[in-house]
């Protein structure tokens, strides 16, 4: 039996900094050490002011930090001193070369696993944590065998993160279930238990999931563009809503009341975001084309594609409804994190949608509470190309403290994050009216305010999925 004391995790994000953290807080008996190549995050982590927000956070880094939880950047130490390695780095779309636009960028997981190869002088178990095309374990093996030796052997896991952004401390103190691949050898079984125990310490036995390698890392893509899947689905149906008076919320309802198919994700909204949903479906379409099985890319390709219709198509909704024309004319936009109760803005929507406001000359006053100032700016800016955007969106740009300050003298709001603080019972929308000009619209990306409400306040109000014709015979 092997019993883990201590864990390096290699990638202090998103992923890597809660996950651990969380792994120190139940498991007060193993030395939990995070690294990272970025010294300001690492910096940040060892600060009163942690480097992303995420509900929950705070308590359990506060109440772990510099006893058994620890932030570092010297990572071949932390490699050196661990019997057991996350590897939590990112793996973004790739930006150039074969697969550009599709494939994932596993540059940064080969150098974490070359890492450790060179570095290592005991026997390892190395864990992807991160989200990686299936039969990524192999190359990791390959690395590492190339550097074993007899003394040194390192057993390959793979361990998918479900945790979804704004709720991450909750899913990570109740997941649903904790995936374990592993080769079916006894080595190989052996670190998965070792593993499976750290959990153990929290989850039920029953949701600590044993599997293979490669299905381990193929749930993982499947379990996310299953769930954009649903999304893109009830997207698809909003756009028949607004054309036929059905509406949006009530056909979800009734479908998500069929206990085959659930109620989760099926709200429907301005297009999902995220780091996730868009890059491991094009990775999952990657990996299809290269086994030869194109409708099968084309099947899942077709998520995305909706995804980029429905941004799409609610502009033009937006420019439709303004008189065709939003040149000069002021929008406020409430949110720009690409979900609730995060500060994240990875492929928001609000980048897609504030891009194409500023094409048609439009100024944009954009308030999000999590948000700061810089990475709105850095988000809007396309200043690796050969022109610089950042003049032409700093001319276009307001960024603003309140949702009030936002929406004086603006002809439109457009709501693209659900933020509990601009549902209509908490922001006062006689207010905001006020203060606009007329007539003032509303847009409202996430289904998030009573449109009759605001209706007899006076808003022109547009929904998602829903239209005027619904009271119509
Ligand atoms: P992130 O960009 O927030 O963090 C990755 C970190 O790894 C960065 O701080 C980077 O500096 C560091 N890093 C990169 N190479 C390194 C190296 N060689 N040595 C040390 N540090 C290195 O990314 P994230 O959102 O935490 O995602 C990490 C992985 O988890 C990705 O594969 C992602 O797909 C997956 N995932 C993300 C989420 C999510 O909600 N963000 C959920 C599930 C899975
Ligand atoms: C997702 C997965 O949920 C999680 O399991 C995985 O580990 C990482 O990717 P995340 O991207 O953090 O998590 O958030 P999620 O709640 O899935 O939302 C993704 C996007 O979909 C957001 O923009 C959200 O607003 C949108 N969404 C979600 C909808 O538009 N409608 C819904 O019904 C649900």
């Amino acid at each position: 039996m092997t019993i883990i004391k201590n864990i390096c995790c290699i990638g202090a994000g998103y992923v890597g900094g809660p996950t651990c953290a969380v792994i120190a807080y139940k498991c007060p008996d193993i030395k939990v050490t995070i690294v990272d190549v970025n010294p300001t995050r690492i910096a940040a982590w060892n600060s009163n002011k942690l480097p992303i927000y995420e509900p929950g956070l705070d308590k359990v880094v506060f109440e772990r930090r510099n006893k058994n939880l620890f932030f570092s950047t010297n990572v071949d130490e932390a490699i050196q001193q661990a019997d057991l390695i996350f590897v939590s780095v990112n793996t973004p779309t790739k930006k150039s070369g074969i697969g550009a636009g599709r494939a994932a960028d596993l540059a940064y997981v080969e150098s974490a696993t070359r890492r450790i190869a060179q570095v290592a002088k005991s026997s390892k178990i190395v864990v992807e944590k991160s989200t990686v095309p299936c039969r990524t374990a192999q190359s990791m093996r390959t690395i590492l065998e190339a550097n074993a030796t007899k003394e040194i052997h390192f057993d390959i896991l793979s361990n998918p993160e479900f945790l979804a952004e704004g709720t991450a401390i909750q899913d990570l103190l109740t997941p649903d279930r904790v995936l374990i691949g592993a080769l079916q050898t006894p080595e190989g079984m052996k670190a998965q238990q070792a593993l499976a125990d750290i959990y153990m310490h929290w989850v039920p036995k029953d949701k600590v999931i044993t599997t293979n390698l490669w299905s381990s890392e193929l749930s993982k893509l499947a379990a996310n563009a299953m769930l954009a899947q649903r999304i893109s689905s009830v997207n698809a149906l909003s756009a028949i809503c607004e054309a036929t008076g059905a509406d949006v919320d009530e056909v979800a309802y009734a479908c998500g009341r069929d206990s085959r198919l659930g109620s989760k994700f099926l709200k429907a909204s301005v297009g999902f975001g995220g780091s996730c949903f868009q890059k491991d479906i094009l990775n999952l379409v990657y990996l299809s084309e290269e086994l030869n099985l194109p409708e099968v890319a084309s099947y899942w390709h077709q998520v995305v594609v909706m995804n980029e219709y429905q941004k799409k198509r609610f502009v033009r909704n937006i420019i439709r409804t303004l008189f065709n024309t939003i040149t000069n004319k002021k929008i406020a936009v409430f949110g720009f994190a690409f979900k609730k109760d995060t500060g994240d803005t990875r492929e928001s929507a609000a980048i897609t949608l504030i891009k194409d406001f500023i094409q048609e000359q439009a100024h944009v006053a954009i308030y999000d509470p999590k948000v700061d100032d810089e990475q709105i700016l850095m988000d809007l800016s396309d200043s690796g190309g050969v022109v610089d955007t950042r003049p032409q969106v700093e001319k276009h740009v307001q960024i603003c403290r309140s949702a009030y300050e936002a929406a004086q003298d603006a002809d439109c709001v457009v709501i693209v994050t659900e933020w509990d603080e601009f549902r209509d019972d908490r922001l006062d929308y006689g207010k905001i009216y006020a203060g606009m000009h007329k007539p003032a619209f509303l847009f409202d990306g996430r289904l998030l305010v009573n449109e009759s409400k605001l209706r007899k306040m006076g808003f022109k109000v547009n929904i998602i999925g829903k239209t005027e014709l619904a009271g119509t015979a």
